[in-house]
């Protein structure tokens, strides 16, 4: 399949910013880390793969847990912030490539990739068409890739939109703070999952199966319900949630769309 651009169109400069630590965030989110294992580890179950990119994969978070399912694991980041705090997080497995890639131009040959995972990165991306047919051109014939989205149709803003007898948006609601809003600042939006599988479609990427993700993301129920317990739950709700877009994060497991 053709690029649809030679040029990398989006700088995820925030990544770059030394006041801005990923790494951090993560502090406290123990439940959403897992909750993005679980489902991971669900839609690949019984798959096990020669080659591996995680596209926009920060400090390497979710390497490991690909090294389970992959020979040969390359984790591909448009940050050198966060390659080189993946330098040290990823100390022990020197196995895990790092390479300073963008997803509209993964830079791999056509067909080589057998598993591309792209978590926490739709936000990010407005229009994803370029980064979807840059996946499409990369991804191998029996090849999937695991693409999560942040999900703007989740159950608490449909009982706003209710409640304010709005329709749910078909395209993506940028949720900035006004503060935020300025040109130079990285998009942040969250999606609505049907408009997203019609540009995977678009892409020649067709989704197999999808996750409702995080679906007890809330402080409240951290501060009162033990882990296990909130991952016990999780693990119970991320399938039969899927089809009504419950929670906060949907992850999509898709493939290229056989031809012949
Ligand atoms: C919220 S972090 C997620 C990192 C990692 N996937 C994780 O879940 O821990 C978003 C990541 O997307 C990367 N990013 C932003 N724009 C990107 C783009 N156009 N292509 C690839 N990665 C991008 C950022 O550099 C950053 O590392």
């Amino acid at each position: 399949m053709p690029k649809t651009t030679t040029t990398p169109r989006k700088k995820a400069d925030q990544y770059n910013d030394p006041s801005h630590n990923y790494l951090k965030y993560w502090d406290g989110r123990e439940y959403e880390h897992a909750a993005e294992e679980i489902a991971i580890r669900k839609l690949l179950r019984g798959r096990h793969f020669n080659t591996a990119v995680d596209v926009g994969g920060g400090y390497g978070r979710l390497c490991l847990l690909l090294e389970k399912y992959a020979d040969d694991v390359t984790l591909a980041e448009p940050s050198q912030q966060q390659l080189d705090i993946a330098k040290d997080f990823l100390k022990d497995h020197p196995e895990v490539h790092r390479k300073l890639l963008q997803a509209d131009d993964l830079k791999f040959p056509d067909g080589s990739i057998d598993l591309l995972t792209m978590i926490r990165v739709m936000h990010h991306l407005p229009d994803p068409s370029a980064e979807f047919a840059e996946i499409s051109r990369v991804l191998s014939t029996n090849g999937y890739a695991i693409i999560e989205v942040a999900n703007y149709l989740h159950m608490r803003n449909r009982l706003k939109h209710l409640a304010r007898r709005e329709h749910m948006p078909v395209k993506p609601v940028d949720i900035r703070s006004a503060a935020n809003k300025r040109d130079d600042e990285i998009p942040f939006v969250n999606h609505n999952p049907h408009t997203v599988m019609r540009q995977l479609e678009h892409a020649g990427l067709e989704t197999v199966a999808n996750l409702s993700v995080s679906n007890l993301r809330s402080t409240q129920l951290k501060k009162i319900l033990p882990r296990g317990v909130m991952l016990g739950a999780e693990r119970a709700l991320q399938r039969p949630l899927a089809s009504v877009y419950f929670g906060p994060s949907v992850f999509f497991l898709v493939r290229k769309i056989q031809t012949s």
